[in-house]
């Protein structure tokens, strides 16, 4: 245990802190195991889940999906700061018997009820949750961004390879959307790709939450944990933009930091799986209501524009195009359960001078369900993991080339 807390950065040993500054072990669970779970096949019972953070993509998006997907998965335990959130989510769960309540995340980690850990707390409380749930021996999925710091990330990676029982999944949905893999297919090969331009302009959520039939409720954070939640936070944004980039701390970098984690991280990590890594950057204009970076790849550019305005319209899109077709795959917003992700192909036809456009929807499953299943394949059947800590790595590289380019 002392060698594993020797790896353990400043937000992960508060973690394993009690009350008095007291560092006190977590034992593995027994019932904890690393690899397939093949008990869980043939009729065995579903995964039992231990969720953590009960906001507003609980509410909107992973509650309601581990609940549709009864046969795989059934909530056991719940855990938030706020305890409204967390009766109001234990109220939205259809477990039986009803999930168990805590405001306390290594208890829910620690317990013998959970199989695995779904993180969904606020960005900043990702990795000391991650810490958690791995030291407890547990597979765990933790929503994007993973970390937005190398020092956490090493901390995670660590962790996974020392104790060597769970796995860490990161939630990339847009990555399991049937329309990317189609758009993968459909391009054929990057080398023959000319340019490529990745739009995600959009409005404030809220408009698309409130009509998303899902009914969420806001609660906040309790005026406790602000200063400790706020300076692990600062921490994490230091030790990202002074240590990992070189960059002093500034109130528009802090904020695109927060952004290129948050909207960006979708967009950054289907580019990366498409085109693999840019060799650089080679313009930034980094506005936090709009921004637009050039990214420069061996054969061809990738334009990515995103931001915020006020029209009630989710306009996300990755277009490629090549010498003889373009594809374009295009994404509605998640929040509204059902709407299409799409891909569009426009390509010439017969001797060369005629032209079709034609529309791809090879599934109607919205990219959430079609994660979620993608993590039960990795947990009970021990599919090899594609959204790995060492994949989400590679976004804070490219944090750090758009944060310097703009510089
Ligand atoms: N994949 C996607 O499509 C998608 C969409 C939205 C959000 N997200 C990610 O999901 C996470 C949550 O987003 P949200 O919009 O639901 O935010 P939110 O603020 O509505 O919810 C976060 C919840 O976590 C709780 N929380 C915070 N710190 C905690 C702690 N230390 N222990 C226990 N509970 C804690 C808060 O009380 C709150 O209820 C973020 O990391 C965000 O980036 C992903």
């Amino acid at each position: 245990m002392e060698k594993l807390l020797d790896k353990l950065n400043r937000h992960d040993t508060n973690l394993l802190k009690d009350k008095d500054g007291d560092i006190h072990p977590i034992k593995p669970s027994k019932r904890a195991t690393w690899g397939p779970m093949p008990h869980l096949l043939d009729g065995g019972r579903p995964i039992r889940i231990g969720l953590i953070g009960c906001g507003e993509i609980a509410q909107v998006a992973h509650i309601p999906t581990l609940t549709f997907l009864s046969e795989k998965f059934t909530i056991t335990y719940l855990c938030d700061i706020n305890a409204d959130a967390l009766a109001f989510c234990a109220s939205r769960c259809s477990s039986s018997p009803p999930p168990k309540t805590t405001q306390n995340a290594e208890e829910l980690c620690r317990s013998e009820d959970v199989d695995a850990v779904f993180i969904c707390s606020s960005d900043a409380s990702h990795i000391t949750h991650g810490v958690a749930a791995l030291v407890a021996g547990k597979h765990v999925f933790i929503e994007k961004p993973l970390a937005l710091c190398q020092a956490d990330i090493r901390t995670l990676k660590s962790l996974e390879k020392d104790i060597n029982k769970g796995r860490v999944f990161v939630g990339y949905m847009r990555r399991y959307a049937s329309a990317f893999s189609d758009a993968l297919k459909a391009v054929g090969r990057v080398d023959e790709i000319r340019y490529v331009k990745v739009r995600d302009i959009i409005c404030p959520n809220s408009i698309f939450v409130n009509q998303s039939g899902t009914f969420p409720k806001k609660f906040g954070i309790p005026e406790e944990y602000l200063k400790e939640l706020t300076e692990n936070e600062e921490g994490i944004i230091k030790s990202a933009l002074v240590d990992d980039m070189g960059l002093a701390v500034t109130p528009k970098r802090k904020a695109m930091l927060r952004l290129l984690g948050g909207l960006g991280s979708h967009d950054l990590s289907a580019m990366r799986e498409l085109l693999g890594m840019p060799r650089g950057v080679l313009g930034a204009r980094l506005d936090p209501q709009m921004w637009t970076v050039l990214f420069d790849y061996p054969n061809f550019a990738v334009t990515y524009e995103s931001g915020f305005n006020n029209i009630p319209l989710f306009d996300a899109s990755i277009e490629i195009f090549t010498d003889n077709k373009v594809v374009t795959i295009k994404y509605d917003t998640p929040y509204v359960k059902g709407l299409p992700t799409t891909i569009v192909i426009r390509e010439k036809v017969g001797d060369g001078t005629g032209y079709q456009e034609r529309v791809l929807r090879s599934s109607y499953e919205d990219p959430y369900t079609k994660q979620m299943k993608e993590w039960w394949e990795c947990m009970v059947n021990g599919k090899e993991i594609k959204t790995t800590i060492e994949d989400a790595a590679l976004e804070l590289d490219l944090f750090k080339m758009i944060l310097r380019a703009a510089d």
